[in-house]
């Protein structure tokens, strides 16, 4: 893959491809910027070697259609705020607008195209569209990680029409921390995985099981796994068509050495409500109606101890329903262990990177992926269509 810092910039026209696509309240305002900042080095790279920087990111699923919720000026005011400099916004990707706007660009100026998705074309990689895209630039910059595991118009099309290509700062940062983590690993490497569903992470444990030395596995896939093996989990989510997959991860884990840890009590629950009735109970003494929201205080130092040696940890996925305070507990607890092991710290996913955050330990993790389905994609082993681009 190219170095952006091999590329001459001045006097050049550069399409970046950043991922904006960040949440926003009711009101339109933005509720976590890590993309946006996360990209704020790229884009002063190329306004300081004298380039023009062309924005383009997706927002949201509008298929096809213009939706004004959906609008990327937002993101563009946010950003200037955040460099103290004008970023210029045209309402389009493509078209005479967005032509006329590019060619009045002065060295070092930057402007934001409106959202690629309002166009279908963007997430059907049609090739005339990536080729109006391609006509706005001399250069490539991908910095949008978190859409690399879309083949996309502006992900994939454009890249293979520019010949001046590299990834972005933030891009190429997200392949050292994960290459570091996982194929270079100091070990022991731990996995933590939780979150709701095994569906959706099968992929990304069978693969870690060829990596990692321990995996620790909550939330409330765990309900699952502990299913598989016999254990009554009363009225607790459970993916009942993944009872086999679940055994097979295991039998797998048993194969390879790898030291699977599961919840051994539980904070169950009455109801799926801040408000329910609450109490610990072991795994075996699961009452019949109540539901597991959170591991147990046992689970947590059991896993603390998992956690204990490790050189090198991923997590992926919360230990509960940490968006309520009384099963944060812990998903909180075991993101202060991860924080304050002496290991290289990886986190991925929106639900993880907001648990960090809600426990104020930010600065205390090595590497906050802003990948979300991207991140996952690298933890199954996949090559990311958006990385085989840049080649
Ligand atoms: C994300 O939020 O994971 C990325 O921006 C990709 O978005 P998508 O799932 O809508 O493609």
């Amino acid at each position: 893959m190219n170095n952006l810092r091999d590329i001459a910039l001045a006097g050049k026209r550069a399409l970046v491809r950043v991922d904006f696509n960040v949440p926003m309240d009711d009101a339109g305002l933005i509720t976590e910027d890590s993309r946006i900042v996360g990209a704020i080095p790229t884009i002063e790279y190329i306004v300081t070697q004298g380039g023009k920087v062309i924005l383009c990111s997706h927002m949201g699923k509008p298929k096809g259609q213009r939706q004004e919720k959906l609008s990327l000026k937002p993101t563009g005011e946010y950003l200037a705020k955040l460099i103290g400099k004008p970023v210029a916004f045209v309402s389009d990707c493509i078209g005479q607008e967005v032509a006329a706007k590019v060619a009045a660009m002065k060295d070092g100026d930057i402007l934001l195209l409106e959202n690629l998705r309002f166009h279908k074309e963007e997430t059907d990689n049609d090739p005339a569209f990536s080729a109006q895209l391609a006509k706005l630039a001399e250069v490539y910059v991908d910095d949008a990680f978190a859409a690399a595991h879309r083949a996309h118009a502006s992900v994939v099309g454009v890249a293979a029409l520019l010949a001046e290509k590299a990834p972005g700062f933030l891009l190429q940062k997200e392949i050292d921390y994960f290459h570091k983590a996982m194929d270079a690993p100091e070990r022991p490497l731990v996995a933590l995985v939780g979150g709701a569903k095994v569906s959706s992470k099968l992929g990304a444990l069978l693969n870690m099981l060829g990596k990692v030395d321990r995996m620790i596995i909550g939330g409330a896939m765990a309900n699952t796994f502990l299913k598989s093996q016999g254990v009554e989990v009363g009225a607790s989510k459970v993916e009942d068509d993944l009872l086999d997959a679940a055994r097979d991860v295991l039998a797998k884990a048993a194969e390879k050495g790898v030291a699977v840890f599961l919840p051994v009590d539980f904070v169950a629950a009455d109801a799926f409500a801040p408000d329910a009735v609450t109490k610990i109970v072991t795994t075996k003494d699961m009452p019949k109606n109540w539901m597991a929201l959170d591991i147990g205080p046992a689970s947590v130092l059991l896993f603390k101890e998992a956690l204990q040696d490790a050189k090198t940890i991923v997590w992926n996925g919360p230990m509960g329903a940490f968006e309520m305070d009384a099963f944060a507990r812990g998903t909180m607890a075991l993101c202060q262990a991860v924080a304050a092991s002496h290991a290289l710290s990886i986190t991925g996913g929106g639900d993880s990177n907001a648990a960090v955050k809600k426990a104020g330990e930010e600065k205390n993790i090595s590497y906050m992926s802003t990948g979300g389905g991207a991140f996952l994609e690298l933890m199954e082993g996949k090559t990311l269509p958006g990385l085989a681009a840049l080649a």
